[in-house]
């Protein structure tokens, strides 16, 4: 089997003006350690997405997008299609981030439809799955992250599977400061791991790259990249400095 190569993501969430996404993404590629193996991507907001584009043009960087909708176009009021991130210079999409399905309600059945449609229209999915504080306190995690692949990537054919990477971001991690130790992380991510295999084949599962987030600081990057089955971090907060974004970078090279 060919070593998994390591992925760090940055989540821009909510936040930036144009001037300082542009001048965020142009630090992060400038950055970024010539022939580095590790793969980049960073998730600005939709109104910066072309913007960061011609910032990051003939850079290893990849552009991301934090959402999108599951039909190509239409009469659907403010939302995204994945036809237009690809338009726009995108080669991933974030879907089902627990903002979006605690936040807003987003459910396994409407994720499990947005990631089907981004991967067929030729995106990259990174497709978060995690567990509530009181999931894990009441010993579900397990039974949570089952249901979540289940129900979200049920029906994806085995030729989008190359493009899909999962990111487990247990919900109380993202935010806090409260990071999960590395052998919270590496047991949930070994779990993801066999439950890809008994629902895609031990194939799909051994290549699939899994990211952890939720609190990913400089500080603790290495220790929980060091972990076998952890393939990357998908970072928000320390996402938004172009030093400590690199510094996790560095960490997983
Ligand atoms: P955080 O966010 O790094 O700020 O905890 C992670 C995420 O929400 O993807």
């Amino acid at each position: 089997m060919m070593p998994r190569p390591k992925f760090i993501a940055g989540n821009w969430k909510m936040y930036t003006t144009r001037a300082a996404a542009q001048e965020l993404a142009a630090a992060v590629a400038k950055g970024l350690p010539a022939n580095t193996a590790v793969r980049v991507a960073v998730c600005p907001p939709f109104p910066w997405l072309t913007a960061v584009a011609d910032v990051l043009k003939n850079s290893p960087v990849a552009l991301g997008a934090q959402n999108c909708h599951y039909e190509k176009e239409g009469a659907f009021t403010g939302e995204v299609s994945p036809q237009m991130l690809l338009d726009a210079g995108c080669g991933y999409v974030i879907v089902g981030h627990s903002e979006r399905r605690h936040g807003l309600g987003e459910s396994d059945a409407l994720l499990n439809k947005k990631a089907r449609a981004a991967l067929a229209a030729g995106l990259s999915v990174i497709f978060c799955v995690g567990e509530l504080l009181d999931e894990r306190e009441a010993s579900r995690t397990e039974a949570v992250l089952d249901t979540q692949l289940t129900n979200g990537l049920a029906g994806i054919p085995a030729e989008h599977l190359g493009k899909l990477v999962i990111a487990y971001e247990p919900v109380w991690a993202i935010g806090t400061g409260k990071v999960a130790t590395t052998e919270q992380a590496q047991e949930a991510h070994a779990f993801i791991r066999r439950k890809i295999a008994g629902q895609f084949g031990e194939n799909v599962a051994s290549s699939l790259l899994i990211q952890y987030g939720g609190s990913v600081k400089p500080d603790n990057a290495a220790g929980l990249l060091s972990q076998p089955d952890v393939d990357g971090a998908l970072v928000g907060g320390a996402s938004l400095k172009a030093d400590a974004f690199l510094a996790i970078v560095a960490a997983a090279g």
